[in-house]
């Protein structure tokens, strides 16, 4: 199921691009329920549940592929992200860090969870989602929320506090999806 990134050299495939389709899809699909905004301008949002399925499930490589073409479609003005929001204006507001932070998730994310040969575990699976889909992110976040409304940087850490529980359940969320996959399709989470 996901990639071998290790051989980076390999082109993707039909496959491997039917996967990174379904996989921005269903990023977009979760921004359907909309977002609601607690603190600031910075909205809560199902689709960071998306971007850590990514990257556990297609690996690194094809996971941070996912985000960023749903990003590209997004900044086609496509309404893609939660809310119905789209267009180039999305990359320059306070939420832009966060939603670019996506990539890099993902990436890291599918580094830690795919980091052995062996199918994933609990324990990785969710060390994996915590570290990339709520510490890589929000190190993208903050910085660019500060400085877009700025807002100074301790402030704004402190209101990106309201994430934290969502994003811990998100993680679990992730965490038991992933595991149900790999009892349910042992074979496509083994190397060889
Ligand atoms: C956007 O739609 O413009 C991007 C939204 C980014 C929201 C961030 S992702 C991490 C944190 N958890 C949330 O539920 N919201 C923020």
């Amino acid at each position: 199921m996901r990639d071998d990134y290790r051989s980076s050299r390999r082109a993707l495939d039909a496959t491997d691009l039917a996967r990174v389709a379904v996989m921005a899809a269903t990023i977009a699909v979760l921004g359907l329920p909309g977002s609601f905004s607690v603190l600031g301008a910075v909205p809560i949002t199902a689709q960071s549940l998306g971007v850590m399925l990514a990257g556990a499930i297609l690996g690194p490589r094809l996971g941070a592929l996912s985000v960023v073409v749903l990003l590209a479609l997004t900044a086609t003005g496509l309404p893609l992200l939660a809310g119905g929001r789209g267009g180039l204006g999305v990359f320059v507001g306070p939420s832009a860090g966060y939603a670019i932070g996506w990539i890099a998730a993902a990436f890291v994310i599918g580094l830690i969870v795919h980091a052995t040969p062996y199918k994933p575990t609990v324990w990785r699976t969710a060390l994996g989602v915590v570290v990339g889909g709520i510490l890589v992110d929000y190190a993208f976040g903050i910085p660019v929320q500060s400085l877009v409304t700025r807002l100074p940087l301790g402030e704004t850490a402190l209101t990106s506090l309201v994430f934290v529980p969502g994003d811990l359940v998100k993680a679990v969320l992730a965490t038991l999806v992933v595991l149900g996959l790999v009892r349910a399709y042992p074979r496509a989470f083994r190397r060889t």
